[in-house]
């Protein structure tokens, strides 16, 4: 391995870590520790302080009190760049690749030896092939990143550290973009560097993938720590509690519905993949007023292509969408928001919000044009500001004001806000792709209770989600993709995780 260390990490403890921002305590006073070949969850509601905490293990940000011990030497991280000196990686909630590169460019990208005018670019393709297979990481260290889908860049960022000599890695939300294969062979990859010696954290929303991998959980709570407890003494329902403070309610009773008339209809829909391949081929399908549709599949499978196709993102090479007896084939974003739609779309932090803006202009993007919070040509500030207030309590939006720029929110927090902003709209169809990925157990049940709410006032809500107990839970019918095309469509009191599952393998009943 090239890159010099000090040492190897046996354990890293932070002791009574404060760190304010504008109007937040993140941190107050948070403990956490960390010990080769363990695998630490930090839990917490949205807002709770977990990416604070690590960002300053990371040395992204400095603490304003507190303690950090590395194999029980005190010692001040001051940067990213002395972190990963001292053994310590971060896969971010968001990535960091950069996507004209290839992957094993973006892997020696900033090493020193990367500075030479001569890169050894074969060598590091070969180390990194090493790695790749002794963690069971496939990549092709030639491949571009902008070929790549979500995980296979992940496990670039992951081999990324391992390059860099990472002993103690942080991974933050790791799970939230991937699918349930790929959480699968990232945990393989995770129980292989747990026994190769590694040091493991873990943060993630989703409470059995921290009964799956983790030996200790911590739980913050407003920027403390509530709870720390061994995996193994602890079960998902006490977890959800330590969390929130209260039970969660994770199974819904839907009132009985007549669904209505047909509110959307995709009709032999075809459009083409971003590389120009055929990604949906003669898609047809109807949601009705008061009826919510689940689309399942395994991602990848022409999901993201339909949702774009019928919000007028995507071209449509075939077929018509109708909303509202609206033919909106191919009509921009504008005129199908226009025709009843909102649009909860699965890359909500680049394509749902201005992350310059403020919460309230954030919270009335699209909206802001019309009655009532506009008269005429100009915005009716008192009625924004009480409409951006009503968004925020019933989502329990964590943000110190409405004039905080959306990028100081935490990640789950800006997504509840464009949830809100989307469901208050009272659409007449709703498509919502993965509407709790990133956001915590009770935002999470806060979320489905308001897609029910709405399924009761009439909307036709597609609901497109990896989660399949999300979508037995919700939908009236589920439909499932596979390869560009409807599998097969099944009530949804009758599915099964079997049956299902036997449709998005692509297998037909
Ligand atoms: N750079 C920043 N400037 C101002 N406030 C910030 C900044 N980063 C985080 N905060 C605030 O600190 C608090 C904790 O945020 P943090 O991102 O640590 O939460 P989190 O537990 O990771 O939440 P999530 O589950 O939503 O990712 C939040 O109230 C957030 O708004
Ligand atoms: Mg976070």
């Amino acid at each position: 391995m090239a890159t010099a260390r000090p040492g190897i990490i046996t354990s890293l403890e932070m002791c009574g870590i404060v760190k304010r921002f504008p109007g937040v305590l993140a941190n107050d006073g948070v403990d956490f520790d960390v010990r080769a070949g363990e695998v630490h969850a930090l839990l917490g509601e949205n807002g709770a302080g977990k990416s604070t905490l690590m960002k300053i293990l990371y040395g992204l940000y400095q603490p304003d009190a507190g303690e950090i011990l590395l194999n029980g030497r005190p010692l001040n991280i001051a940067s990213p760049a002395q972190a990963i000196r001292l053994g310590i990686g971060m896969i971010h909630q968001h990535f960091m690749l950069i996507p004209p590169l290839t992957v094993a460019e973006n892997v020696i990208i900033g090493l020193p030896s990367s500075r030479r005018i001569f890169v050894d670019t074969d060598r590091a393709a070969r180390r990194i092939s090493e790695l790749a297979d002794a963690y069971g990481l496939q990549v092709d260290p030639r491949a571009f990143v902008w070929q790549l889908a979500v995980g296979e860049q992940q496990r670039v960022e992951i081999i990324k550290a391992l390059y860099r000599g990472a002993d103690l890695l942080i991974l933050d939300e790791p799970t939230a973009v991937l699918t349930p294969q790929e959480v699968d062979e990232l945990f393989a990859t995770l129980r292989q560097m747990k026994q190769n010696g590694h040091a493991l954290i873990f943060i993630t929303h989703k409470l059995h993938e921290v009964m799956a991998i983790s030996d200790r959980v911590t739980v913050l709570r407003d920027g403390r720590v509530v709870g720390r407890v061994a995996t193994q003494d602890t079960d998902e329902a006490a977890l959800a509690r330590m969390m929130v403070g209260r039970d969660v309610i994770r199974t819904w009773e839907k009132p009985a519905i007549t669904p209505g008339q047909v509110l959307l209809s995709v009709e032999d829909l075809e459009a083409q993949s971003d590389k120009g391949t055929p990604a949906l081929k003669r898609v047809s399908l109807e949601v009705r007023e008061g009826e919510i549709v689940g689309i399942a599949g395994v991602s990848g499978n022409g999901q993201r292509e339909l949702a774009e196709a019928i919000t007028g993102l995507r071209p449509v090479t075939g077929g018509r969408v109708i909303i509202a007896d609206r033919d909106v084939t191919n009509c921009s974003p504008a005129e199908v928001l226009a025709a009843g739609l909102s649009f909860i779309p699965e890359g909500r932090m680049t394509m749902g919000v201005i992350k310059e803006f403020s919460v309230w202009e954030n919270a009335i993007l699209e909206t802001h044009a019309q009655p009532p919070l506009a008269r005429g040509m100009f915005l009716d500030f008192k009625r924004i500001a009480d409409h951006t207030r009503r968004l925020i309590g019933d989502y329990e939006v964590k943000t110190p004001s409405q004039e905080t720029p959306v990028k100081n929110l935490s990640g789950g927090n800006i997504q509840k806000l464009i949830l809100a902003r989307e469901l208050s709209r009272a659409p007449k169809v709703l498509v919502a792709a993965q509407p709790t990925r990133g956001v915590d157990v009770g935002a999470t049940e806060y979320i489905h209770r308001r897609l029910i709410e709405q399924r009761s006032q009439g909307t036709a809500t597609l609901l497109i989600s990896e989660d399949l107990d999300e979508i037995m839970a919700l939908s009236d019918r589920i439909a499932v993709m596979y390869e560009g095309q409807i599998m097969g469509v099944v009530r949804g009191d009758e599915a099964s995780p079997e049956q299902l599952g036997l449709l998005m393998a692509g297998v037909r009943s």
